[in-house]
């Protein structure tokens, strides 16, 4: 029986021709990247451990902090190579864990140390690229919707706000990619993730539908750089210096909650704030009086200019994992009077509490609801 249904199924393929359902797409390869000196490779090889393996892994594998995709599946740095990789690397998405990284919005790399990143990452993966039409993916936004919702919202959810998966709405995502990068995305899948291609589900077309409805989503515009604000000094640390000790009740000796903090704050208590994410993202938006120190920072080469007795609440959006990694090492160091803040900075904005923002984005930004 088994088998005479596969027959039946061969015989409406070939009667429907080659438009048909599920045929998959042959794509034209293109010309791979210049390759990297080797200098070159060993600073993106270090860079990449020290930005970016907390989230996206030792190995590249992805998913270790968050939902940070894996960056070797081999379908991503097919279709992704420059643009869709050097993006989301140098401005980030906003409103996500993932910040940017490039020096002209705060972050720690240059332009060239961002563009050897992409094409090391690219070399790392053994992908050969294929050549993307520019054009966009028309198709029937509505029938794309009931596909979407079908389809697709237990990972990345109704809104696209991103649930396990990456938050397919956000105005970063959909400014940094074309629509045939996404239209991949759907129809190969990405390798050894829990993101399986729809080739073998979907028509074609169905997969053109469901790529124009993700489009339609993109209205708001993205606004990549703001004005950057001078950096806090040592003399600038402690909040409310002549304020008295918090005290606060610590969850499992290390957690504060948004309230408690929130509430501390307001009692101006004497307290030192640090944001642990990329500097990139403080600029965007931060806890007010609070200092960069980003998770890639020397601890032991900083930490000499914060007070002991005062104490430090780290926090960042992953919603623990970049703080309790930088206070962690500020414990080795001999710093015991010190808290994590458990819903991390997105958190603290869904409850409603109140961030410092850059100019030009009075405007809060969308966040996933799963940061
Ligand atoms: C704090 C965690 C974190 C760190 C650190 C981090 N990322 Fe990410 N990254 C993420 C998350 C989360 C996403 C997906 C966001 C979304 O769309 O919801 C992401 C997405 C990406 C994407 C898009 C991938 C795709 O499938 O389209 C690229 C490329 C990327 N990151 C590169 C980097 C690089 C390179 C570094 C280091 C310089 C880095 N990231 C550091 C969390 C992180
Ligand atoms: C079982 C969970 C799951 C389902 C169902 C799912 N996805 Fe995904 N999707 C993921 C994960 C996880 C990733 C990130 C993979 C990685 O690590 O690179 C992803 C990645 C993607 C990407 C690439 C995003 C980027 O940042 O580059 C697109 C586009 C996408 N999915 C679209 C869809 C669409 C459209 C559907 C429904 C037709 C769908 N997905 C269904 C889990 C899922």
């Amino acid at each position: 029986m088994k088998t005479m249904n596969g027959i039946l199924w061969l015989l409406l393929f070939s009667i429907g021709g080659s438009s048909t359902a599920f045929a998959e797409r042959v794509y034209e390869k293109q010309n791979p990247p210049r390759e990297l000196t080797a200098e070159q490779a060993t600073v993106a090889a270090s860079n990449y451990q020290k930005y970016c393996s907390l989230c996206h892994g030792d190995d590249r594998e992805g998913h270790k902090n968050d939902h940070a995709p894996s960056l070797r599946s081999k379908s991503l740095f097919e279709s992704g190579v420059p643009h869709s990789i050097l993006r989301p690397m140098s401005y980030g998405r906003h409103g996500t864990a993932m910040g940017g990284y490039l020096d002209e919005v705060g972050g720690p790399m240059t332009l060239d140390e961002t563009w050897d990143l992409t094409y090391w990452l690219f070399w790392q993966s053994g992908a050969q690229r294929v050549k993307l039409s520019e054009e966009p993916v028309y198709g029937d936004i509505a029938k794309g919707e009931a596909l979407y919702q079908q389809n697709c919202t237990t990972c990345h959810g109704e809104n696209g706000e991103g649930v396990t998966a990456p938050a397919l709405f956000n105005p970063s995502f959909l400014a940094h990619n074309k629509d045939e990068f996404i239209r991949y995305a759907i129809e190969k899948g990405r390798e050894d993730t829990p993101m399986q291609g729809f080739s073998d589900r979907l028509s074609e077309t169905d997969i053109d539908n469901v790529t124009a409805f993700i489009r339609s989503k993109a209205s708001e515009a993205e606004i990549n750089k703001v004005p950057l604000k001078a950096i806090p000094t040592p003399d600038q640390y402690v909040i409310n210096p002549d304020g008295e000790d918090p005290r606060l009740q610590l969850d499992q000796g290390k957690y504060v909650s948004s309230k408690d903090l929130h509430a501390a704050m307001l009692a101006k208590k004497r307290m030192v704030l640090i944001d642990t994410r990329v500097t990139s993202v403080w600029q965007r938006a931060h806890l007010a009086g609070s200092v960069p120190f980003p998770y890639y920072t020397d601890v032991q080469e900083r930490v000499g200019d914060m007070p002991k007795d005062v104490l430090i609440v780290g926090y960042c959006s992953c919603p623990r994992a970049a703080a309790e990694h930088v206070m962690d090492q500020f414990n080795q160091a001999g710093y015991n009077n010190t808290a994590v803040l458990y819903e991390g900075i997105f958190g603290w904005m869904n409850l409603g509490y109140p961030v410092v923002r850059a100019e030009g984005l009075e405007k809060p930004e969308e966040i996933s609801a799963s940061h």
